[in-house]
């Protein structure tokens, strides 16, 4: 019998700093009143100076592992979903890996942004269908502070971010009673522009000069508008993809658990499935986006908010830079 991959522990960690929209009032030209209506966000956490993205990986790490009753030294295989890594190189998988006491075993970064976490999970499943591995980490971290432009210039995306990090751990299953049911993952990179960290990249011939720091052109863009409009359809589609595939219906679904991109997105997409906020997980008021930890932190969130349980069908869905989007359907 070909095993499923389950989740057996989850677990988050975000940063003590929290920075709310009035802090950020003191800074640029903005508004709590704009950021709360046009997002949802109130707050969000950033990192003292020297944190870096493999620490509150492995803080959140920790968590899983501690709530999956697991010894690190059980871990097959480790994936960390991030768009700010460390460093350019190495991945920050590996550094996680050294941080955790281990060794020898397998460290894979995975770069598809805000669906890194469903990209990640999808890996692991495959690894533990093959029968490759038993036991894998699957993380989602992200330090976005230091990469935000804390003026007027660089508002329309530094309002929107925040540190943190979520992970799991994934276990080989052949009970047959669930786990992670179907993964759908999906790029259209034509899209590339609308949403992209442009710099530094091999592309560039130098990759950075001091006149891309003066213009700005080292913080990300964002076509606000066009990638808002492209969320809601592809949220809704890799939803009833993953629903289809199943032969689930949107009723037997406890939680959707969507990337925290936007309240306004996760409201649409519920509006779309007829489904109460109380059946679309959100936490974007606190932590903000924090692109491949958002759907891990809130996976650990519900759980430890009693709102998924043994038995339940989970839904987890992302849209963001590529473009990508994914799906998983989980039965918990
Ligand atoms: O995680 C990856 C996926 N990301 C997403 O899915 C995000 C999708 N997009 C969005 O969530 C929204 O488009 C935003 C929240 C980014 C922006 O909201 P919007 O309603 O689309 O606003 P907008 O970009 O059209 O800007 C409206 C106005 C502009 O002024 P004018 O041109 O109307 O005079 C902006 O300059 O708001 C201005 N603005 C701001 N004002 C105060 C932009 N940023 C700010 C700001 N504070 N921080």
């Amino acid at each position: 019998m070909t095993p499923r991959s389950r989740i057996i522990g989850t677990g988050f960690y975000v940063p003590e700093k929290v920075v709310t929209n009035f802090d950020l009032e003191k800074l640029m030209d903005t508004s709590d009143q704009w950021i709360r209506e046009r997002t949802g966000i109130v707050e969000r956490r950033f990192v003292e100076p020297g944190v870096g993205t493999s620490d509150l990986a492995l803080e959140a790490s920790k968590n899983a592992l501690k709530n999956a009753g697991t010894a690190a030294e059980e871990l097959d295989f480790i994936i960390l979903a991030t768009l700010s890594p460390d460093y350019c190189f190495p991945g920050s998988a590996c550094l996680l890996q050294t941080k955790l006491g281990l060794k020898k075993i397998g460290a894979l970064d995975v770069r598809t942004q805000c669906t890194g976490f469903i990209y990640a999970l999808s890996i692991a499943d495959q690894y533990i269908k093959t029968g490759m591995y038993n036991k894998i980490l699957v993380v989602g971290a992200e330090v976005h502070s230091n990469a935000l432009e804390m003026s007027t210039r660089g508002r329309d995306i530094s309002v929107l971010f925040g540190d943190g990090a979520g992970a799991v751990v994934v276990e080989a299953d052949e009970s047959g009673n669930g786990g992670i049911l179907s993964t759908h993952l999906h790029a259209d990179g034509k899209y590339a522009r609308e949403l992209m960290g442009e710099h530094p990249g091999s592309i560039r011939h130098p990759r950075v000069t001091p006149e891309m720091l003066d213009s700005g052109e080292l913080n990300a863009y964002m076509n606000g508008r066009a990638v808002f409009k492209h969320a809601v359809v592809r949220f809704c589609e890799a939803i009833e993809e993953a629903l289809k595939t199943n032969n689930v219906d949107i009723q037997s679904v406890r939680l959707i658990i969507p990337h925290q991109a936007n309240v306004r997105i996760t409201e649409a997409v519920a509006q779309r499935f007829g489904l109460t906020l109380e059946r679309v997980y959100s936490n974007i008021h606190k932590y903000g986006n924090t692109t491949a930890a958002s759907i891990p932190i809130a996976l650990a969130e519900a759980v430890a908010e009693g709102k998924v349980k043994q038995g339940d069908n989970i839904v987890l869905v992302a849209f963001g830079s590529g473009f990508t989007w994914a799906s998983a359907l989980i039965k918990w």
